[in-house]
């Protein structure tokens, strides 16, 4: 999933050569999940076809003021995008959106948007490098839009220099980016533990749980939706975080989570462990499968490193540490004593006497319970809406 998804965008394209490429730019959009809305001036439609982009985008593209007998509302577009990007803005464009001038729907659009605009301009090199093109540059910057760099190379006048438009994958990257830096979460690290730990008999065998993954991927996808750099570490599961840009650490075993999760921990600022961590692990492993036999047998068990109460005691005044606990009774009071033990500033409490809770299900009922023993208590919920909630706490509690 991208940070595009179900953004609203304008794309305006003006008349230049590279025109071509706002087609591959309406796709990329497209499949990064936002809607988009194509505006092209008269001349734009000589170097590429409004059928192309309003096939493209799904959405009748907007050519003129007046069509025919109807008057195309520029206001409303302007008030309906989160984003505009003008691609290609030639010399010509770049000059009017300077002036506010308004005689096409592109730059009377540009004019009514109360939204961020980007520019991604497009022309020869001496048209970019003239006095007067830098000064409408300034002009748009001093308006507070952006600029998307042009990049240096041949142009279709065959000179080369610095003058073609960005390619369409920069542009993309150039606004994720931008929305990536508005988010509440821009510049914080957090790590997730999920799912369960396999602890090895034999090289068939192993000790598991029940554990799906579902609760610690939907947190973690929550965080990097807010702009978190997430890492998750995942024991055993099937499921996948839906943002693409997870750092995902696959694990097997206790062991494996400990190291993980200890080689990453210093530089997080948030933690949330929902792993159900293995708390024995068979004492032996074998390297052969182990054949049966008559009589019955049994497998020796020792302790695993607690993960959580270990790095607890790492922790520093600017990191946030959140544990979940499953109980099935003495629920509160057994919550409050993990806190304490393991140094967390808040556990998910979700009980299995509660039904639609805990392993396997969409839906889960928590409630946190924080230090001081104060607690609050939530409704049956999907996973995701679980996740908001744990992470508009987070938000809270960050210092
Ligand atoms: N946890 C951990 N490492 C372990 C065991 C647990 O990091 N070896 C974490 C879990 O991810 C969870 C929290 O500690 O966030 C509580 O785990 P839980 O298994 O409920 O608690 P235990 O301390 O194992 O207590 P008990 O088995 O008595 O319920």
């Amino acid at each position: 999933m991208s940070h595009l998804l179900h953004k609203k965008i304008i794309l305006g394209i003006s008349g230049s050569i590279a025109a071509y490429k706002s087609a591959y730019l309406t796709r990329l959009l497209i499949k990064h999940g936002a809607e988009v809305k194509v505006i092209m001036t008269e001349s734009a439609t000589h170097f590429i076809s409004p059928l192309t982009l309003s096939t493209l985008s799904k959405q009748p593209v907007a050519l003129e003021i007046m069509d025919e007998d109807t008057w195309n509302n520029h206001v409303e577009l302007g008030l309906w995008a989160d984003y505009f990007i003008i691609a290609p803005a030639t010399a010509n464009t770049l000059s009017k959106l300077a002036d506010g001038q308004s005689d096409n729907m592109l730059v009377a659009t540009y004019l009514s948007a109360k939204c961020k605009v980007m520019i991604a301009p497009a022309m020869d090199v001496d048209m970019w490098k003239h006095g007067s093109t830098k000064k409408n540059i300034e002009k748009l910057i001093a308006h507070g839009d952006l600029i998307i760099p042009v990049e240096h190379g041949e142009l279709a006048s065959g000179l080369i220099g610095e003058g073609r438009m960005a390619e369409p994958a920069q542009i993309v990257s150039y606004l994720e980016d931008y929305i990536i830096k508005s988010l509440p979460l821009n510049g914080k690290s957090a790590l997730v533990t999920a799912g369960p730990t396999y602890e090895p008999i034999d090289p068939v065998r192993f000790i598991g749980n029940h554990s799906s993954g579902k609760m610690g991927i939907s947190i973690a996808d929550e965080l990097a939706k807010r702009g978190a750099f997430t890492t998750l570490v995942l024991g055993p599961s099937s499921l996948r975080p839906q943002y693409k840009n997870i750092n995902i650490i696959f694990v097997n075993t206790a062991e494996d989570m400990f190291k993980a999760v200890t080689s990453i921990h210093k530089s997080q600022d948030i933690v949330v462990m929902t792993a159900a961590v293995a708390d024995y692990t068979p004492l032996h492993v074998s390297d052969q499968k182990i054949k049966k036999s008559d009589v019955d047998w049994s497998v020796q068990l020792k302790r695993t490193i607690d993960i959580a109460a270990s790095i607890g005691k790492e922790k520093q005044p600017n990191q946030l540490h959140i544990g979940f606990a499953l109980e099935t009774q003495n629920e509160k009071s057994n919550a409050t004593q993990k806190v304490i033990k393991k140094n967390f500033d808040f556990i998910v409490l979700n009980s299995l006497n509660e039904p639609g809770a805990g392993f396997k299900h969409d839906t889960n009922k928590v409630s946190f319970i924080f230090k001081d023993n104060k607690e609050k208590q939530f409704e049956l919920k999907s996973k995701k809406e679980v996740a908001i909630d744990i992470v508009d706490e987070i938000e809270l509690l960050l210092p």
